[in-house]
């Protein structure tokens, strides 16, 4: 097995031209757009069976409203979809003035227009691999309990990694879903690991006005929903390997969890009312965990439809996992920073895939490439004469003599490679000045450091006859440090919800080993290649999110009884800030220690989250507490937006949350800066213990636990403590950071961590 990847920025950015277009597009008086309708249901006239017959007679009473409507069949106002549980209400295709009209109706709250929602995933060049979670996976006995639902592009159903081998029969009670036939999609492509398959086209048909849609069902043709369902919960697949590299058994973080995917993004577009009527069918279809590698790319707003559909699933007890987004490594760019969901961004991990440069004297050069071919290059000259080793011309490269061409350190390494790409030269030796985060490569070429360039150099310069030869195909288990924040990854702040830190946690996202769509070729912009394979090598918080994702589902399994809030609060205190080398996690943006902006809390740990300790656990009312002091100055009627809900109200506004993590946001007025957070912790050990506070303060800050030593006489038996973060600076701009720790004294041997940033508001 083994393929490429069809992922290059040109034909991404693109697609989402091509998204916009489509919405912009329609905005004359006739033209009608997809709206999502929030309804109050408690007010539905005694006359209808059902919210159904009620949502479908309002909309048909609009078709009076425009009389040019009447005389043109096709361009009705429409009913979409039908809400029940993301949100109450429904969907609709509605002109301006029907629109209007609608606003009068009975029961309405507020409508909202769809805008073009994103898939996370970017193509930077860097490749990783998944780990085995070993004590969590026997816990959880892999996950077969739970039921993970993927709001994304559908899926290939025949992959290896979707097949049913080693499954028990039990399907989890709790499933209501179905497998639902489709274009190249019939139930038989459904298993005991794929338990579930639906597709959601109304919006989308729609806009296409008459135009077909490519693939007609939950089949995935893009690969975006195929990768993220593999990663979060593939079956195991030996073997498997990204020509050649990479090689081993393929498998998801909960390999033994049934899987059930939600087609809601579309070659041809995404849209909101499908993603909302997504996520509706995974709540009503009973799944543990909903994952959403996507998120809007405008700033975020308090009613798009994963915040009000992830509110639901919170009150529903299911976690819901989203992307961090790819905006990065600028500040306050975070997507998904609604404090109810789990924010994942992306790390590097310590495989890195390359080859072995032998020079004529016998040294040995390691360095990066995916070249896929098993091709050896024996005993070549090593060719090194300038204007030549600039490497960036193909005319000039196809005069090179024949050997390996040594090129000089460049400014461009993509158009070095592109340019070796298109020429004729046997082979290249390029130059970095890291090894961190590199392009594919389809040429037979190797880019070692500027490091080790020096010898390689001297050699090259001192010998008439100097040869080298390069092996491929080589993966390496050392790249140090490890993990490092991606320089892609989205940075908090999260300005809509100040008092929140975000991202929560960073998890594996960097050349990641996923299943693949095994008909779909896929090659780099100018290659001249074009391979196929079942895996592929990807990155993105896209995949960060499903790693996370897999690992709630199998706490959910483990601890059924925990809140997505609890969950939440395991996988970020036990979060690991330290890399390979046991020194802080560093920002590959900086080459700098990461702060917790870039990482939230750090890299996930599993196999500790299982036996956390101690848990900050919330409920619905506390997150709404949040919302209303958000800087979207909400309205009831808002709030009933969000939440779908009467049951809520902005009675106790608050900034602060019982979270696991803290963050103080300052300007120029606010400092000196005195600020209090309190929080209650829950014993979730197994029986008595006490704890010790031990705080790394931010620097130029002061901090105050109180009190400093919590003694639980039982499980389950909670204590409340106060922080408070005196900040003192002389000027403004700066981020500072630290941590408070709960240190388990007795023989538990817990560490429940919280990182402590201190910003200015505009970073
Ligand atoms: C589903 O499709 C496959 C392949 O087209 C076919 O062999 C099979 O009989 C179909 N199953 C059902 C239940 O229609
Ligand atoms: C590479 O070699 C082929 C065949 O020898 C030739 O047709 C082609 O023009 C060459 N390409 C370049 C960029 O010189
Ligand atoms: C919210 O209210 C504050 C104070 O009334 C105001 O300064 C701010 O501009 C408002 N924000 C929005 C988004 O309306
Ligand atoms: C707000 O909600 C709380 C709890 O549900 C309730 O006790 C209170 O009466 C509500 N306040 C208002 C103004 O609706
Ligand atoms: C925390 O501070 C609040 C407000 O000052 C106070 O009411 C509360 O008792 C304190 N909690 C603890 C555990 O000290
Ligand atoms: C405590 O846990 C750490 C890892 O988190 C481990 O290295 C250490 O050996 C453990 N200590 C005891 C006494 O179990």
């Amino acid at each position: 097995m083994g393929s490429v990847l069809k992922v290059n920025r040109l034909s991404f950015l693109f697609f989402l031209a091509w998204c916009l277009s489509i919405l912009l597009a329609k905005s004359t008086a006739l033209e009608r757009s997809a709206y999502i309708v929030h309804m109050d249901k408690s007010l539905m006239p005694m006359a209808f069976r059902s919210h159904r017959n009620w949502y479908t007679s309002i909309v048909d009473s609009l078709r009076f409203v425009n009389p040019a409507s009447l005389v043109e069949q096709q361009s009705s106002p429409s009913l979409l979809y039908v809400y029940n549980n993301a949100l109450h209400g429904f969907s609709a295709f509605l002109c301006k003035d029907e629109l209007k009209s609608l606003k009068k109706s009975r029961g309405f709250v507020s409508a909202s227009k769809d805008k073009p929602v994103k898939l996370e995933t970017t193509y930077t060049p860097q490749y990783l691999s998944l780990n085995p979670f070993h004590g969590l996976w026997l816990d959880s006995n892999y996950g077969e309990d739970v039921i993970i639902g993927i709001i994304d592009s559908g899926i290939w159903p025949e992959h290896p990694s979707f097949k049913d081998d080693g499954m028990s029969a039990r399907v989890p009670a709790k499933w209501q879903g179905s497998c639902q036939e489709g274009e190249d999609f019939n139930s038989s492509n459904c298993n005991l690991k794929l338990i579930g398959a639906k597709y959601f086209n109304e919006a989308v048909s729609h806009a296409l006005e008459g135009r077909k849609i490519r693939m007609n069902s939950a089949r995935d043709i893009t690969g975006h929903g195929t990768v993220v369902a593999s990663v979060a919960a593939g079956n195991y697949v030996n073997g498997a390997s990204y020509f050649g590299y990479a090689e081993g058994t393929a498998k998801g973080v909960a390999p033994r969890a049934r899987l059930a995917v939600y087609k809601v993004c579309w070659e041809e577009g995404n849209y909101d009312a499908d993603v909302v009527a997504g996520i509706d069918h995974a709540i009503a279809d009973g799944v543990d965990v909903i994952s959403i590698s996507q998120s809007y790319f405008f700033a975020p707003k308090f009613n798009d439809p994963i915040s009000v559909g992830s509110f639901s699933a919170l009150e529903k007890g299911i976690v819901v996992s989203t992307a961090a987004g790819n905006y990065g490594p600028r500040f306050t760019t975070v997507a998904n920073p609604m404090p109810w969901v789990l924010t994942v961004t992306a790390s590097s991990t310590d495989r890195w895939l390359g080859g072995t440069l032998t020079l004529g004297m016998g040294l040995d050069v390691t360095g990066w490439s995916t070249y896929p071919y098993k091709t050896v290059l024996q005993n070549l000259p090593l060719v090194y004469k300038k204007p030549l080793s600039s490497c960036d011309s193909p005319a000039l490269l196809s005069t090179a003599p024949y050997g390996i061409i040594l090129c000089d350190l460049g400014p461009f390494l993509e158009r070095q490679i592109s340019s070796i790409t298109s020429s004729n030269v046997s082979g290249a030796i390029l130059i970095a000045s890291t090894l961190f985060e590199l392009p594919k490569t389809f040429c037979a070429c190797l880019v070692i450091s500027s490091k080790d360039a020096r010898v390689v150099i001297n050699y090259a310069e001192s010998n008439i006859m100097a040869s080298a030869s390069i092996r491929f195909q080589q993966s390496f288990m050392d790249a140090r440090p490890s993990p490092t924040v991606a320089r892609y990854a989205s940075r908090g702040p999260a300005l809509a919800f100040s008092g929140i830190l975000k991202p929560d946690v960073m998890a594996p996202g960097s050349d990641v080993l996923a299943a693949w769509i095994p008909t779909l070729p896929v090659t780099e912009e100018g290659s001249h290649v074009s391979l196929l394979s079942d895996y592929i090598l990807v990155s993105g918080t896209s995949i960060a999110c499903p790693h996370a994702s897999g690992v709630a589902l199998l706490l959910k399994s483990v601890h059924p009884e925990w809140s997505p809030s609890a969950i939440k609060s395991a996988i970020i205190t036990t979060a690991n800030p330290l890399d390979n080398t046991l020194e802080p996690i560093r920002d590959l943006a900086t080459y700098l220690q990461a702060s917790p902006l870039a990482m939230g809390a750090g890299q996930i740990n599993p196999n500790q989250a299982l036996d956390p300790g101690l848990i900050y656990d919330a409920a619905p009312q506390d997150y709404v507490n949040v919302l209303c002091s958000s800087t979207f100055n909400l309205t009831q009627k808002d709030i009933e937006r969000v939440t779908s809900s009467k049951n809520y109200n902005c009675s106790h506004p608050s900034r602060d949350l019982n979270y696991p993590s803290f963050i103080a946001v300052y300007n120029d007025q606010t400092i000196p800066l005195i600020q209090t957070f309190q929080r209650t912790v829950t014993n979730v050990g197994k029986g008595a213990a006490t704890y010790k506070a031990i705080v790394t303060a931010p620097e130029d800050s002061e901090v105050r636990v109180s009190p400093n030593r919590l003694v639980f006489g039982k499980k389950f038996e909670r204590h409340s403590y106060n922080m408070t973060i005196k900040f003192k600076a002389s000027y403004v701009q700066q981020v500072s950071y630290g941590a408070l720790v709960w240190v388990d004294e007795g023989a538990g041997n817990h560490t429940v961590r919280s990182p402590i940033v201190v910003c200015p508001f505009v970073v």
